[in-house]
């Protein structure tokens, strides 16, 4: 289970943004082509952030509600949507990728930003499947990070090309489990002359392409990793 941490979350608040921003309008494009995109406004974000994919959405007029496991990240996210969650056109929730339930239905479901190779294994992902049928009347949008993208970032990246940040990156990808580590350590500024130090560690499940396909078509009946039901 992967709980962003208070100061980390200000970081990507502010650092990563950008990328569920871009996706905004391909996914209201792909969302208004469909049938069940015209019938139905009622969109889940699943694993929501800090809520700007949320935001894009809720500007185009959608009813979005949000849900994440980190009280942080939902903070920036109800910041973020300000208005919207006022109005009652927006509402962020804390809770479990792979146990939530809720009454409300939605006619799209999204997840971005390779929020699901959080989940540690095959199993808590078919338990997200499961959750997300439940709720969901007509599409499950998703993105997830390869094993081939994850080897990428077995390495030390260090980023002080801003001022209001130093960050350093190190990853390391374990070939026995599939799984990536990555621990991001830094200091934010928080004052004139005062910086903050943080310290996360992010693991992401590189999972099986082939037995990834079955799942996601299977969604209730999915196979685990060994391929048994
Ligand atoms: C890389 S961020 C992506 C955030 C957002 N979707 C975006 O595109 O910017 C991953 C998010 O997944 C959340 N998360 C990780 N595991 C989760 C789980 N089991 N249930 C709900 N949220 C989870 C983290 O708290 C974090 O906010």
């Amino acid at each position: 289970m992967q709980t962003y941490g208070k100061v980390f979350s200000g970081v990507y608040n502010t650092m990563w943004a950008g990328f569920a921003e871009r996706l905004g309008p391909l996914v209201h494009r792909f969302y208004a082509s469909t049938l069940v995109g015209r019938e139905n406004e009622h969109i889940l974000d699943l694993c929501c952030g800090t809520g700007h994919l949320a935001v894009y959405l809720l500007r185009q007029g959608y009813r979005v509600v949000g849900l994440d496991l980190s009280e942080h990240m939902l903070r920036y996210a109800r910041e973020n949507a300000a208005s919207y969650v006022n109005s009652g056109q927006g509402l962020f929730l804390q809770d479990d990728a792979t146990r939530f339930s809720l009454d409300e239905r939605f006619g799209l479901v999204v997840s971005t930003f390779d929020s699901l190779n959080h989940l540690e294994d095959m199993q808590a992902l078919r338990h997200c499947f499961e959750r997300v049928h439940a709720v969901c009347d007509g599409y499950f949008v998703f993105d997830l990070n390869t094993r081939g993208g994850l080897l990428r970032s077995n390495n030390v990246h260090i980023d002080d090309s801003d001022r209001e940040f130093f960050l350093v990156n190190r990853g390391v990808f374990d070939t026995q489990t599939d799984t990536a580590l990555s621990r991001i350590s830094g200091f934010v500024r928080t004052g004139d002359e005062y910086y903050e130090r943080f310290e996360e560690t992010i693991r992401s499940t590189a999972f099986e392409l082939r037995v990834f396909v079955i799942a996601t078509v299977a969604g209730r009946d999915a196979p685990d990793r060994e391929g048994k039901r």
